[in-house]
């Protein structure tokens, strides 16, 4: 096991103008799984997750509401917040950018920026796309809008402006220096040719509107909404208090987690504004990729937004979480479709898995009065099997060490189809009749096997995972990988509970045809 150490992990902070969808659902679902492994691993884990509710495109979205920007977003923050025990996500904050402790967060990096010169006066004359909350230059527009389609708007205005131009060859040595620090490789390297290709000074401040951190000393300005919205990572964990325990142990974070849209503000900008602020930059981010539904691009136009709380009511929480792990390589675009969740639902998960665990639950209450059986000597199946599944973390961790989710899964996957066959093989059935110590060796060892599989699973099928331990009766306390191996097995002549079904299997009579297959 490894030895305890802080992990510090954020999602984005997500703007409220408008209510949650799949993709915020993703980012969040993909740190809890990785909060969720590391914490049973042993480790002090901070999971961050938030509201990012300043700025033009959330005060314009007030403005259609027809009420105030605060209470806008006071209530738009709410479904947000209430998405964590929806999706069994296991945030230890919640953030809002309009808390007292963030405004007092972002103005203090902005005095340290500005006290060492790195934040000066001039006047903005450009492009900006309210909806990407982003500065474009005229070169990079495409047919008068923004590279991401969104609408831009000609802003003359006296900005302040950070010296990122000056960060250029610091942060290119930086990405040297940490390969590790932007993942996946292929992202890695359009930021390094981003930041090769030139950086020019980023105007920081607003003056034309005022939903938004008040500049220190100048009250005509706000700040730019990303300024003050990366600035959260640290709020979180007790800036400005640098002295502070959290802030010790939780700074630089470990891991953040975005989407591929935003990797620039925290691969370019965020890094630079905490070099030029003498204060350690993350060591990590990671973009993972976009989801389509049935093929096409997910909009409020098309109306085809996938709620997740409807998917949830659909397949199922532990359903809908591992197809969205499984389902691409994380870092991938991917694609929902219906048909797709229930072959990975029915198939993975019901036949693969869960028909495995109720088989040999359902012979254990038949053959062995429902009680742990007593193993015998084993065989040479019998250990490779077990010792399969004992030696399952070390590629698993490694994998969500990566946040290489499908693989750990995968891996995962591959020990409960091994078991399968194994089932198969030694058919317990018959040996009940023939020689019933053996039966019991053979049921014994897939019980252990699935206690091995069912803990690893925890992180992404939480709720699954804790049945299947209840019904194996493993206390509470022996969930945690500590328990993995010799040192965790169930004991023979344990009496265990009456068994039921983890992974349903979906039913419906008219899915729709000629769509996925296969
Ligand atoms: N407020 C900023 C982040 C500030 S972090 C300091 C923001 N907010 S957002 O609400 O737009 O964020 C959305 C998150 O959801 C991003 O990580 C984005 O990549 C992700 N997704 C939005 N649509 C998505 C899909 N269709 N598929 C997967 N993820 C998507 O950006």
């Amino acid at each position: 096991m490894a030895t305890t150490q802080s992990y510090y992990l954020t999602t984005p902070i997500y703007y409220v103008n408008d209510k949650p969808h799949i993709g915020h659902a993703y980012t969040s679902l993909a740190c809890d799984a990785l909060a969720r492994f590391l914490r049973l691993d042993g480790d002090d884990v901070k999971f961050l997750t938030g509201t990012d509710e300043h700025g033009q495109k959330v005060e314009k979205a007030a403005k259609e509401a027809g009420i105030s920007a605060q209470s806008f977003v006071d209530k738009m923050s709410q479904p947000f917040r209430a998405l964590s025990p929806a999706i069994g996500f296991t945030n230890d904050d919640f953030i809002r950018t309009t808390e007292a402790r963030h405004i007092a967060a972002a103005q203090q990096l902005w005095r340290e920026l500005r006290a060492r010169d790195q934040i000066y006066l001039g006047s903005y004359a450009g492009w900006y796309a309210v909806r990407d909350e982003t500065y474009y230059a005229e070169s990079e527009l495409i047919d008068g809008a923004a590279p991401t389609g969104a609408p831009v708007e000609w802003v003359e205005e006296p900005s302040y402006f950070f010296r990122l131009s000056r960060w250029q060859d610091r942060l290119l040595s930086f990405y040297d220096e940490n390969p590790d620090f932007i993942a996946p490789a292929t992202r890695r390297n359009e930021v390094i040719s981003f930041v090769r290709g030139g950086l020019t000074d980023l105007s920081v401040s607003r003056t034309s509107f005022r939903w938004g951190v008040p500049v220190p000393d100048d009250d005509a300005h706000i700040m730019y909404v990303w300024m003050d919205a990366l600035t959260n990572y640290m709020t979180a964990v007790g800036y400005p208090h640098t002295d502070s325990s959290d802030f010790k142990k939780y700074w630089p974070a470990r891991l953040h987690m975005v989407g591929k849209d935003i990797l620039r503000f925290h691969a370019v900008f965020w890094p630079a504004f905490l070099m030029a602020a003498e204060i350690d930059p993350p060591k990590r981010v990671f973009a993972h990729g976009w989801w389509t539904n049935e093929g096409e691009k997910i909009s409020k136009t098309v109306g085809n937004v996938i709620d997740p709380l409807v998917l949830i009511d659909t397949y199922g929480l532990d359903q809908l979480r591992y197809f969205l792990l499984r389902e691409v390589p994380f870092g991938n675009d991917g694609d929902f479709s219906h048909q797709a969740m229930v072959n990975r639902m029915n198939g993975d998960l019901a036949n693969d898995f869960g028909n495995l665990v109720q088989r040999v639950l359902a012979m254990i209450q038949r053959y062995c009065d429902g009680r742990v059986p007593l193993a015998g000597p084993l065989e040479d199946a019998d250990e490779a099997l077990l010792r399969s599944a004992q030696n399952l973390i070390t590629p698993v961790r490694d994998a969500f060490l990566r946040q290489a989710y499908h693989e750990a899964l995968d891996d995962i996957w591959r020990v409960v189809r091994s078991a399968n066959v194994y089932i198969d093989q030694q058919a317990p059935w018959k040996l009940q009749k023939i020689d019933a110590n053996r039966a019991a060796t053979v049921l014994y060892i897939l019980a252990e096997v699935i206690r091995h599989l069912a803990l690893v699973i925890q992180p992404v099928t939480p709720t699954a995972a804790g049945k299947i331990l209840d019904q194996l009766a493993v206390n509470l306390a022996d969930r945690t990988f500590s328990r993995i191996g010799p040192v965790g097995a169930l004991e023979s002549g344990t009496l265990l509970p009456e068994p039921s079904g983890v992974f349903p299997r979906f039913t419906e009579l008219s899915i729709p045809s000629g769509e996925g297959g296969g």
